[in-house]
């Protein structure tokens, strides 16, 4: 089975709106209790589950407090084929305003004091941090539901936070070639690759980074934001499962 994992607003999502929740498991691992994991009915009748990063109800963790290693223990114990997340990200690329979706191709990894080790052996062979059959399958749900501001690769500079990024930081990271800045998949997409789960994931612009606000002074966390992209997944997630006859 496939698993949706919810970034930004996925808290204050309304799991009804989108499908029928058929079980939830509260899952102990050794790093403690991971975020429920549902169950979920997709639009085409297939079965996915869903989770939300930062917990449910509230914030409950934020960005840099992702209990990452729980989360992807749990999806391991779940038997997860493969996982798609939306993480909501800061605009670098002069490019992006906000509102825009980004389909991540590659990964800067500033973080300096996650763990990024669950004890097993990295997957091999090395492909690269995303999944490609995922990636594939956001653009083209994306596209089938008429998006129009969608860039199908860019560059996601990880950082340690919880502080925001300094304008020297932020030029920094856009001289080496990001497009978006956020603090979630890193170390999610490692632990994920460590054990052997496929990841991809749907970026939303939620803000011009630091420094750059100038050219979208706009800022959008809200639980719209987690509605258009929960809709999104299970969209890729259905083209994923259900392969065109
Ligand atoms: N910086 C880091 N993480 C983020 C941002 C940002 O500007 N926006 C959303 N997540």
């Amino acid at each position: 089975m496939l698993l949706l994992i919810g970034g930004t607003a996925a808290y204050h999502v309304r799991l009804e709106a989108h499908g029928h929740v058929v079980e939830t498991r509260h899952v102990v691992t050794p790093w403690g209790m991971a975020p429920p994991f549902r169950r979920l009915a997709t639009p085409a009748g297939a079965e996915v589950w869903f989770t939300s990063r930062h917990g449910e109800g509230e914030l409950k963790r934020s960005a840099a407090f992702v209990n990452h290693r729980a989360l992807l223990w749990a999806a391991h114990t779940l038997q997860v084929d493969g996982i798609l997340t939306w993480n909501g990200v800061g605009g670098i690329n002069p490019l992006l305003r906000v509102g825009d979706l980004v389909v991540p191709d590659d990964l800067i990894d500033w973080t300096r004091a996650r763990t990024a080790r669950t004890g097993r052996r990295p997957a091999a062979p090395w492909s690269g941090p995303f999944w490609p059959a995922g990636r594939e399958a956001i653009v083209a749900a994306a596209r089938d539901a008429g998006e129009e501001r969608l860039f199908d690769a860019g560059t996601y500079v990880v950082t340690e936070g919880p502080r925001l990024e300094t304008v020297a930081e932020i030029e920094a990271a856009a001289l080496v070639g990001a497009d978006v800045v956020g603090m979630t998949l890193a170390p999610e997409v490692w632990l994920a690759a460590e054990l052997g789960l496929p990841l991809a994931s749907l970026c939303i612009v939620t803000n011009r980074a630091a420094g750059t606000a100038w050219r979208d002074e706009r800022r959008d966390f809200s639980p719209r934001v987690a509605q258009r992209a929960l809709g999104l997944l299970l969209r890729a997630a259905d083209l994923l499962l259900t392969p065109p006859s």
